[in-house]
């Protein structure tokens, strides 16, 4: 690290962060980015985020050149992780939230009695560390509301001697915090959006199955299957996360389905059975066309998921990899499960038995690889199994 000198130098910087705060939309790879382009900015040793939580402060991350290098990547403060800190004058992080203003400090040692804050030795004492210098700016979003405060501990200077924070950095460590104020605003309300959208997903795919029962469970059985078999057959987190909600539409079409045939207590006619068929088709169409990644992937599921791997299945009667491999996958996850369950049709199988009707399906209704992806995973299924009963 090394210090920047001159103003133009300082604002290029500045914007960089800026624009690098506004592109990251995950929170916590936004906090880590946020604390250490500040620490890289002054030459900090150390700092930590605190985020403001109805009265208190919550303590998310912090970070330590000298312990990580002591103690290994990744082993700092992890005793104060979570912990919280009541919004009051008392402690240097309180003052910050309270009053608004920044703090910049020498040495936290010797801070003079009359102050109202004091600093906490704890941290030092856990972790054998010495804090001298500190900074502490308050993060404000643009209402002037403090919604957190950024604390960097033991400033450096050339010779990696530690040393103050140089007031100039006080009012630039400042803008980038109110930087990251906005950016992790935006991050919250992706999330809120991104919950709400799921949310939405869930509870309307729920009631276009109303009439079958305990469809809800069934769905969150299912759709965790169908991301267990995705991640054994090396699908990155990502992927995993959104097959599993993708899968929760499977079945959206049943909408269109009569309820005297959904609900009918014995076997269908052959008649009925077509009728059902078209709940793949009506579900494609349900969800067709859209901009949304998952929601593309949720049609192609709806479409395939009653597709064989003898190509004996429907509605097209695809067969091997013409198959899609989400809709390959799903199959497996949706069958093991309505084999498991009640139905208006038929009572449940045990497991035992259901793993060897799959089994025997393997190379026939399904993909071989998935069935053997199945079994290899079969203990977190029975996990998730027993975790939503019916
Ligand atoms: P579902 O009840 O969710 O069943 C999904 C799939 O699980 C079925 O797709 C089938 O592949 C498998 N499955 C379910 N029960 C059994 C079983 O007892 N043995 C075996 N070997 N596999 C089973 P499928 O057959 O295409 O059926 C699609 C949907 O049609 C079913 O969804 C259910 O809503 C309805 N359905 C199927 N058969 C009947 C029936 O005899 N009576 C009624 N009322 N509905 C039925
Ligand atoms: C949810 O948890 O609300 C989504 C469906 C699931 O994966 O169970
Ligand atoms: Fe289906």
């Amino acid at each position: 690290m090394r210090r920047v000198d001159d103003v133009g130098d300082l604002l290029f910087k500045l914007n960089k962060i800026g624009i690098a705060l506004s592109s990251e939309r995950d929170l916590t790879a936004l906090l880590e980015l946020i604390l250490r382009e500040s620490r890289r900015f002054a030459n900090a040793e150390g700092g930590s985020l605190y985020l403001r939580e109805g009265d208190h402060l919550t303590f998310l991350l912090s970070q330590n050149d000298v312990l990580s290098q002591r103690h290994g990547k990744g082993n700092t403060a992890k005793y104060f992780h979570g912990s919280q800190i009541p919004i009051q004058k008392t402690s240097l992080a309180g003052y910050v939230a309270v009053t608004g203003e920044s703090l910049n400090i020498d040495d936290v040692y010797a801070i003079p009695a009359d102050r109202e804050y004091r600093f906490n030795t704890d941290f030092d004492q856990k972790n054998q560390y010495r804090t001298r210098s500190m900074l502490l700016v308050p993060l404000k979003d643009p209402e002037g509301r403090t919604t957190g405060v950024l604390a960097l501990i033991n400033a450096r200077d050339e010779q990696e001697q530690v040393t103050f924070f140089h007031p100039r950095f006080e009012l630039l460590v400042t803008s980038l915090a109110s930087q990251a104020a906005v950016a992790i605003r935006n991050a919250k309300l992706t999330q809120e959006l991104k919950d709400a959208y799921l949310d939405t997903i869930f509870r309307l795919s729920v009631a276009a199955e109303y009439r079958d029962n305990d469809t809800a469970t069934h769905l969150h059985r299912m759709s965790l299957y169908s991301a267990i078999l995705a991640q054994g057959l090396g699908y990155d987190a990502s992927t995993c996360e959104k097959l599993r909600y993708a899968a929760v539409m499977h079945d959206i079409g049943k909408i269109g389905v009569p309820d005297a045939i959904l609900n009918k207590p014995g076997k269908l006619t052959v008649q009925e059975f077509d009728e059902i068929k078209k709940h793949t088709l009506i579900g494609a169409k349900i969800l067709g066309n859209s901009q949304v990644e998952i929601l593309r992937l949720s049609e192609v599921i709806a479409l395939t998921h009653h597709e064989k791997y003898d190509g004996t299945g429907y509605p097209r009667g695809l067969a091997g990899e013409k198959i899609p491999e989400e809709g390959r996958i799903v199959a497996v996850a949706d069958v093991f499960d309505a084999l498991t369950s009640r139905r208006c049709y038929k009572p449940p199988f045990s497991s035992e038995s259901a793993v060897q009707i799959i089994c025997e399906g393997a190379g026939k209704h399904f993909d071989p690889r998935v069935v053997a992806a199945f079994l290899a995973a079969l203990d977190d299924i029975l996990k998730v199994k027993a975790q939503y009963p019916d």
